[in-house]
């Protein structure tokens, strides 16, 4: 095969399986729902009921544009000891606290 046409196929099939493992991570829409309304109450009830903050800081794209996302999927996922803020492990998966981040960072679905 001549070299060309093998990098093409290979930067296809890459970005081919790169697209199905991001489809298999990204929550199912019901399942956004759910998430959705999951932040909504009780990530509000301390972050405010409209992300503006409250007992814990604002969630808003401003709020966190220059705030690093592994840290704040880490912070959803794990909590923050020695501070309010409880871990979510046992409701979510890493994979859904990424998405909530990603949401929170483009201004969060009503
Ligand atoms: C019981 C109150 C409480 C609840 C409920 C809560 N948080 Fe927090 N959260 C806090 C506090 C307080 C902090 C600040 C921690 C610190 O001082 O570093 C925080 C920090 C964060 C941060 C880091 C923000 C930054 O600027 O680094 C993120 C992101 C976050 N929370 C998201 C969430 C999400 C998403 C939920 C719901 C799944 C949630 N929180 C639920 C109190 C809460």
């Amino acid at each position: 095969m001549p070299f060309p046409l093998v990098f093409a196929l290979l930067l296809w099939s890459t970005t081919a399986y790169a697209q199905a493992v991001l489809e298999l991570a990204a929550p199912s829409p019901e399942r956004r729902r759910e998430l959705v309304h999951l932040v909504r109450q009780d990530c509000g009830s301390c972050h405010g009921m409209t992300l503006q903050g409250g007992l814990g800081p604002p969630l808003t794209p401003a709020a966190l544009r220059d705030r690093p996302v592994d840290s704040m999927v880490a912070t959803i996922y794990g909590g923050r000891p020695g501070t309010p803020m409880p871990p979510w492990h046992r409701f979510l998966s890493e994979a859904e606290a990424r998405w909530i981040v990603e949401q929170l960072r483009a201004g969060f679905p009503q």
